[in-house]
């Protein structure tokens, strides 16, 4: 579903400088100084984004206006309350060019995962069946195939990633022998890669196997067209879009929601229920047991209108020029110690970088920069395998959105700075 984006707000005659002013201001918490009165520099959005006043409003307004259960009530706020959830569904729909019932409600990302390992999987997958990943995975895109596997007896393959951290293709067509599900990450959470989806999609079709896309890290970034795209499932949260947390969303191309049982059961989900027997609503509804997270859900809705009309051409080409800049003040830390980690070309990079300095630990590291206000991860981003095979222990992580600037990127060097000072680097 496409829809002519209407002049932005944010696109002004003084041009990028002036946008990324007033976007910055549109998020409360970054004018809020720390607690030992530092500008908050945050660079975890790869972990969650910040909200804008809009999305921060549209939560406000939905209990002090029109609180109420959606699909039942004949009331007048029942009725508004029904309406903008489902009006919030046809703006995710337009957000990644789907159909309307093919967007499903979930929790997050996780969830949507979960729903399809085993709506799907149980009822697709057999002994001896082969479920194909990478080595980028993070754990919700590993352990729901994990069960899946030992339940159906199934084999789990891995796409490899190299020391720089791309994907080796170089053997796909064998992993894919046999293959009845790819399960992939759009953007790797750690090191930020963008997978080259539309070649493991292609030769997937090609071999019969159906892809989900793992879009916790994509969606939030790049722009993104699931038809063009041709993934059979692509999954996403809203709390790392602009969104609130508890809300995410599983896209089905909707042959495939329509072949699926059910996943939770209860309330909403149903067509018709006797003591013995239930036959049950269609997509999307079929998936959405008891009552959803509709404040989120509505709130999640206007994060997107937020960001289309910022535009997703603008949030890439900002974040791959962060991205370049960051990559060069930390290069110069190099001689003394620091090592970047993945793909150097920001061409192949969705706004994440990670690092360690010397022998300076990942957290400690990541201590001393928050006593400059400087909000970065550090550990093994819920990618444990992907750091035992790199044989790293942990690493500091920075991660970049529509609302940072190259005066971030400063401050987290002065942080670096600082910690090579205390540690004696
Ligand atoms: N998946 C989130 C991260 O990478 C939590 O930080």
């Amino acid at each position: 579903m496409k829809e002519l984006l209407r002049p932005s707000p944010f696109d002004s005659p003084q041009g990028d400088k002036e946008k990324l002013e007033r976007i910055i201001a549109d998020f409360p918490i970054l004018a809020r100084p720390t607690s030992r009165g530092k500008r908050l520099v945050y660079l975890d959005s790869a972990a969650t984004s910040q909200k804008p006043r809009v999305v921060i409003q549209a939560l406000v307004d939905y209990y002090e206006q029109y609180n109420a259960n959606i699909h039942r009530g004949v009331y007048e706020i029942a009725a508004r309350a029904t309406a903008e959830f489902e009006e919030a569904r046809v703006k995710l729909a337009r957000f990644i060019g789907a159909e309307v019932d093919e967007v499903v409600w979930v929790r997050n990302t996780t969830e949507a995962i979960n729903l399809v390992a085993y709506s799907w999987g149980d009822t697709n997958l057999r002994a001896g069946d082969a479920i194909l990943l990478t080595e980028l995975e993070h754990h919700s895109d590993l352990v729901p195939w994990q069960l899946l596997a030992q339940r159906r007896g199934a084999e789990l393959r891995f796409i490899p990633v190299d020391e720089r951290g791309f994907l080796v293709l170089d053997d796909l067509d064998r992993l894919l022998d046999g293959c009845k599900l790819v399960a992939i990450a759009h953007v790797s959470n750690t090191l930020g890669t963008i997978a080259p989806l539309e070649t493991v999609i292609r030769r997937a079709h090609a071999a019969g196997a159906v892809v989900l896309v793992d879009g916790a890290q994509g969606a939030p970034h790049l722009e993104l067209d699931v038809k063009a795209l041709d993934a059979d499932f692509y999954t996403f949260s809203g709390h790392k879009m602009l969104g609130p947390t508890g809300i995410g969303v599983l896209y089905g191309k909707s042959a495939l929601l329509e072949s699926m049982p059910p996943f939770d059961a209860g309330g909403d989900m149903i067509r018709r229920v006797g003591f013995a027997h239930t036959t049950f609503a269609a997509p999307p509804r079929r998936f959405e047991a008891g009552t959803s997270n509709i404040a989120d859900a509505i709130a999640f809705g206007v994060a997107t209108e937020y960001l289309r009309a910022v535009g997703m051409g603008w949030v890439r080409e900002h974040e791959r020029a962060l991205t370049a800049y960051a990559l060069e003040r930390l290069a110069a830390f190099e001689p003394r110690g620091l090592a970047i980690y993945g793909p150097r070309d920001p061409a192949f990079i969705s706004g994440v970088i990670s690092f360690n300095f010397a022998d300076i630990h990942a957290h400690d590291l990541a201590s001393i920069l928050d006593t400059e206000g400087v909000c970065v991860r550090a550990g093994h981003h819920c990618t444990m395998p992907l750091m035992e095979k790199m044989g790293w222990a942990a690493t500091a992580r920075a991660s970049f959105y529509l609302y940072n600037t190259e005066a971030d990127i400063d401050v987290l060097c002065d942080g670096i700075e600082k910690a090579a000072r205390v540690f004696g680097l």
